[in-house]
């Protein structure tokens, strides 16, 4: 019997890209940069399932050109890249890697967060220019963590992850999102409040909602207004959630003390955006989610999706299973 034609727009991790080798007659891309939307296009013809990423745009456009896709399996938790409306339209279940990147991801943002509290980065820069001459009592003073509130806005798996780690850090913990989890607040002793309280009590306020017409500039001029000037905002979501403009406008003016940045709108971002000239805040490229072996995991996942799908089974992470009720 036929392989299944699928195309892969990157080269994932073996874990997952060889089960895929094995099952299929796969094309992958193997550029760095992910493939020109031309190309994708055009490799997506004719194709039974496609395993893209965050940075692929999938649309109407490419489902009509694909034809008869399967499956779109993405390798990542998010999936606003996927118009996925369009994709249950057309009778394609959608997968994603929920869980596996939960603890790595909260890792990081603690680890972001701390280095913006503590200027990490400012400090290694500093010693790395040759400015270190005494140590000095009022030199790279940053904010305490420890005992300190900290607001999560969107309290799914990784911003609970983000409440477990700032609990041994003895944080007060403020929690807001549309669900409100009344099933958590006292075993895990964080408190519901609205985003106004949230935002204007905490000590940190830290991101973990998907991206949504909702959550478009959740964090905008208004909102950073509310916060205190001595807070620090961390965002390890999606770049867009946050207003650029007013958070370089923010944190020039003082109206924030810091930021620290894993998600940028745009991603790479652009090389002129004032945020990079300001040392109070820090930008990463988007790598939450890259420690080896939850890298692997995803792969693994995204390719255990891909593979059901083009069998014509549900699949074990499925963004839309609604596309299973409409068939
Ligand atoms: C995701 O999975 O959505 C992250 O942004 C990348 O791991």
């Amino acid at each position: 019997m036929a392989k299944p034609k699928v195309y892969v727009t990157r080269l994932i991790p073996e874990e997952g890209l060889n089960m895929i080798l094995e099952a299929c007659e796969a094309e992958v891309w193997e550029g760095e940069l992910p493939p020109p939307r031309e190309v994708l296009l055009e490799k997506v013809k004719g194709k039974d399932g496609l395993l893209c990423l965050l940075t692929d745009r999938v649309d109407v456009e490419l489902m009509d050109t694909a034809g008869a896709l399967k499956v779109i399996s993405n390798y990542a938790v998010g999936y606003d890249n996927i118009d996925v409306k369009a994709a249950t339209e057309r009778g394609i279940p959608v997968g994603n890697t929920p869980g596996v990147l939960t603890d790595t991801t909260a890792d990081f943002a603690f680890a972001l967060l701390m280095a913006v509290a503590r200027r990490v980065v400012e400090g290694s820069d500093y010693v790395r220019a040759g400015k270190w001459k005494t140590w000095g009592p009022r030199l790279l003073l940053g904010q305490d963590v420890h005992g300190a509130t900290l607001g999560i806005v969107g309290f799914g798996r990784i911003g609970q992850a983000m409440a477990r780690r700032a609990k041994g850090f003895n944080m007060k913990v403020l929690y807001y999102d549309i669900h409100r989890r009344e099933d958590l607040e006292q075993s895990m002793g964080v408190q519901y409040t609205d985003m106004d309280t949230l935002l204007r009590e905490s000590d940190f306020v830290t991101i973990h909602t998907n991206l949504n017409e909702s959550t478009y500039h959740l964090i905008d001029q208004e909102a950073l207004a509310k916060m205190k000037p001595t807070a620090i905002l961390i965002n390890t979501a999606r770049g867009p959630i946050v207003d650029t403009e007013a958070l370089a406008e923010a944190l020039e003016q003082g109206k924030i003390r810091a930021a620290g940045l894993d998600v940028t709108d745009p991603e790479p971002i652009n090389r002129d955006n004032p945020l990079l000239k300001l040392p109070n805040c820090v930008i990463t490229p988007h790598i939450a989610s890259a420690s080896v072996a939850t890298r692997g995991l995803m792969a693994r996942m995204a390719a255990e999706n891909l593979l059901a799908g083009l069998r014509g089974e549900r699949l074990p992470n499925c963004v839309n299973p609604e596309v299973y009720e409409r068939k």
